[in-house]
């Protein structure tokens, strides 16, 4: 096991620590530099309470913090509103004041949706993530997106709110099933193709071997998409500047893709692998790119799928884009690779996306 390492996310008042390799016993007294009150509502699920409740609890209640519990329904087709008004109530009920700490202990769902209950709740208390699936390690709890889908589309309602702190356990991997650890790949694979070559070319090195990261190198991994996804935050936190935008690879399709199947058939990092395989391909017919087959080999070695979306109509998919948040004058404006580490993104004619749908079936 690695030592404890400490990133900070620089954003003036607002910047965090992310502590990557922290043990979730420990977050009490990780919490303890932070100006916050002893009273603490943990939000979770019924399958991470089982595994860490008792633990995180532990390690609360021995540095002197009163711990209340809000347990939320599982599944990406529970990120709704009802979820959040049920925070709300353990918040009243615990009596959280505004400096009453919300932890999130749980993946991106769980995440996403505490995060958007701390940003609301008394118009904002602090909030902590604790993230124990590797998608939410890498990508979710970090950068301060929070918030729920509608049935329209996904993330539709939200807000931008950072944590003060994101405590990483890699440990609670060991209880991760394999398919949302593969899920989780698809998000690494995503950090190499927009921004480090090199990383992706590390991933390369592991997927040849036929294998998953080790132990050792998922540490490695996690801080390395934390590194740069704090560096892609800090300068453009509120996706304004088109820098932030690029995290959004194959994610405009991904989302379509989750919102058709009603949430239920795709995890998140498999809709988006799907979507980046699509978004290389249409680079690929736009001269743009030369290293379709990269990807696609390096998503099929970590079990992830690379097509999707038969029996929808490809016009009902493209409506549901047209959504997505990165829609500029109803025109599907989409992230393209154009080299390996390298992306662009660009606004993409409708029927260029049927075409390369229609390709896929
Ligand atoms: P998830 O939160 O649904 O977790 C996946 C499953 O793993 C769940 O069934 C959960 O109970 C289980 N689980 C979690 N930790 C476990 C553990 N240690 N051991 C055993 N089981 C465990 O899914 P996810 O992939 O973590 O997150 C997906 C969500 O994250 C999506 O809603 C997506 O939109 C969001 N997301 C947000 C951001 C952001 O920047 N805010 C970025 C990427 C994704
Ligand atoms: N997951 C994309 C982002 O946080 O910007």
């Amino acid at each position: 096991m690695n030592a404890m390492k400490k990133l900070i996310v620089s954003l003036k008042e607002r910047s965090y620590p992310i502590f990557v390799g922290a043990s979730i016993e420990n977050t009490g007294a990780l919490l303890a530099k932070e100006n916050v009150t002893r009273g603490v509502l943990v939000v979770t699920n019924p399958t991470v309470k089982r595994h860490y409740f008792s633990k995180l609890s532990a390690g609360l209640t021995r540095a002197g913090y009163t711990v209340a519990l809000c347990v939320l329904p599982e599944g990406e087709q529970y990120k709704r509103l009802a979820g959040i008004e049920k925070i709300y109530h353990a918040a009243v009920k615990a009596k959280l004041d505004r400096r009453s700490p919300i932890i999130a202990l749980g993946g991106g769902v769980v995440g996403d949706m505490a995060g958007f209950a701390a940003a609301t709740y008394l118009r904002g208390v602090p909030f902590v993530q604790v993230p124990t699936t590797l998608l939410a390690m890498v990508d979710a709890s970090v950068g301060g997106k929070t918030g729920v889908d509608l049935k329209e589309g996904k993330n539709l309602v939200g807000a931008f709110y950072q944590p003060k702190a994101v405590l990483i356990d890699p440990s609670t991997l060991s209880t991760l099933p394999p398919r949302q650890l593969r899920n989780g790949m698809a998000e690494v694979i995503k950090y190499g193709i927009v921004k480090d070559r090199q990383f992706f070319r590390y991933l390369q090195s592991i997927a040849a071997q036929k294998r998953m990261p080790s132990r050792g190198e998922f540490e490695t991994i996690i801080y390395r998409c934390c590194a740069i996804k704090a560096a892609v935050v800090r300068k453009d936190e509120r996706e304004e500047k088109g820098v932030r935008e690029i995290l959004n690879f194959g994610h405009t399709f991904g989302h379509a893709l989750e919102t058709a199947t009603g949430y239920r058939k795709y995890c998140h990092g498999e809709a988006v692998a799907i979507g980046m395989m699509l978004a290389a391909k249409l680079s690929g017919q736009m001269n743009l790119f030369h290293d379709t087959a990269a990807v696609e080999e390096m998503l099929r070695t970590f079990g992830l799928p690379v097509s999707g979306g038969k029996g929808i109509p490809g016009k009902k998919l493209v409506s549901i884009m047209l959504k997505d948040k990165k829609v500029r004058h109803g025109r599907l404006r989409i992230v393209l690779p154009l080299s390996l580490g390298r992306v662009t993104v660009k606004e993409v004619p409708e029927n260029g996306v049927l075409a390369a749908l229609a390709e896929e079936k």
